[in-house]
């Protein structure tokens, strides 16, 4: 598209379904035209600081030239070609990558299409595991409350049943084992007892339990909740202890958001299984993967089936390959770890909300501000207020919060969080 050319709004209000919207009543959609670094444009040429990184995704930003020219180069050679029967240098090197930047018990990875697809995979794995371990009770999943791991149904099936609404598919949805949200917050004192808790949970479900699912010290659309490492370092001893897999879902807190390349590392954790995806490609594609440990990728072949049943059109898609391991490359070479550590200095601003009577508390962790207020926000009202300030953020729940584009500079990060503090004291939501 060219960027004259008039955004047809009547056509995708009447046609286009958005996510989590109403097609009778949808909220409104902003016209893009282009996006430029941490910069969004709009059709009615106002120019906004990004503050989503597009969902957790565009972590160096739009248009970075290292990022393009790695899909110019390789839509040259090979846009795509069937992952069945066929191989090709771009999935090579990019799985050589996260072999050697994830957990270092993991090394062998399942390419595949979305976070959600990843997490499906993930389920499959733990439960043909088990299966081929000659153990045929294991059919369920273990997870904590607030969770969020995608849209898909097993996916949907371990989010936190009321905010992913469960009661409208049930009846299809398998149920599963909910255990109680991790509380003891990060970096205050963890309380023993939500160990203790766990543990009467895998005493009593472990039989039938295959794997815990759970987001790294983050749980993310769930509630942003920032929680305590020991609680993951508890997880994984009970895992252990009860012969439940752990799958570690870093699809939103994976390539350093959080102060670490993985989550995980908080905690000097290992998952059995992994999922990453969202910034995998540095926003600017769909791919994600599955990562599993030897011991688990052999006894699924050497099971009943004697192969892992998924295999999606677009697996390995080489342009996603591609630019995926141009985004890590960038990652290492312009330092992440000193992005973030400036990322999150300049987030401390959000403490100006802190004493606020509308807010309830601000978090900041790595690359992640949260500020949570006493009420459910006006996300309509909200947005206006915030473009009209020059800033793209979008809430939900009672919950603002900014994970910009780690390139993102102090002022914009400033603008960010004073655009927050204003909507907030000038009842803009
Ligand atoms: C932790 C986590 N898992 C899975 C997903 C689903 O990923 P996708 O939207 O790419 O399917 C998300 C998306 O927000 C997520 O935050």
């Amino acid at each position: 598209m060219n960027k004259k050319q008039t955004i047809d709004l009547d056509f995708d209000r009447q046609h286009i379904w958005h996510p989590y919207t109403s097609m009778t009543q949808p909220l409104p959609v902003y016209p893009v035209t282009h996006t430029q670094d941490n910069k969004i444009f709009l059709q009615s040429s106002e120019c906004l600081i990004d503050g989503m990184a597009s969902w957790w995704s565009a972590i160096h930003g739009y248009g970075h030239p290292v990022l393009k020219a790695a899909m110019h180069q390789q839509v040259d050679t090979m846009s795509h070609v069937m992952f069945g029967g066929i191989t090709h240098q771009p999935a090579i090197d990019l799985c050589k990558k996260l072999v050697a930047i994830t957990p270092n018990n993991l090394e062998k990875v399942f390419l595949a299409d979305s976070g959600s697809v990843a997490v499906e995979v993930a389920i499959k794995m733990a439960l043909q595991y088990w299966l081929s371990q000659g153990v045929t009770g294991k059919q369920k999943l273990m997870t904590p409350l607030k969770g969020y791991h995608g849209d898909t149904f097993a996916a949907t099936s371990v989010c936190d049943p009321i905010n992913s609404m469960h009661s409208l598919y049930s009846g299809f949805l398998p149920e599963h084992v909910f255990v109680p949200a991790p509380e003891s917050q990060f970096g205050q004192q963890f309380n023993q007892q939500e160990a203790a808790q766990l543990s009467d949970y895998f005493v009593k479900h472990h039989k039938e339990v295959a794997a815990f699912i759970i987001e790294p010290i983050v749980q993310n659309a769930g509630g942003m909740n920032f929680y305590h490492p020991e609680y993951l370092q508890a997880v994984r001893q009970l895992c252990n202890d009860y012969d439940v897999l752990l799958i570690c879902d870093e699809i939103a807190t994976g390539f350093g958001r959080t102060g670490k390349m993985f989550a995980v590392e908080h905690s000097q954790v290992e998952p059995d299984i992994m999922c990453i995806g969202k910034a995998l490609t540095g926003g600017t594609m769909t791919l994600s993967a599955t990562l599993t440990t030897a011991k688990i990728a052999i006894g699924i072949s050497e099971g009943e089936a004697g192969v892992l049943m998924h295999g999606p059109t677009f697996m390995g898609n080489p342009l996603a390959c591609a630019v995926a391991s141009a985004s890590i490359d960038l990652l290492v070479e312009q330092d992440w770890a000193k992005q973030i550590a400036e990322l999150n200095h300049a987030l401390e601003s959000l403490t100006q909300c802190s004493g606020l009577p509308q807010v309830k508390n601000v978090r900041i962790l790595g690359g992640i501000g949260v500020v949570e207020l006493t009420r459910v926000i006006d996300v309509e009202k909200i947005q206006r207020f915030f473009i009209s300030q020059g800033v793209w953020i979008r809430p939900f729940g009672k919950l603002i919060y900014l994970m910009p584009p780690y390139i993102s500079s102090e002022q914009d990060i400033n603008t960010l969080c004073n655009a927050i503090y204003d909507a907030i004291t000038g009842d803009h939501y």
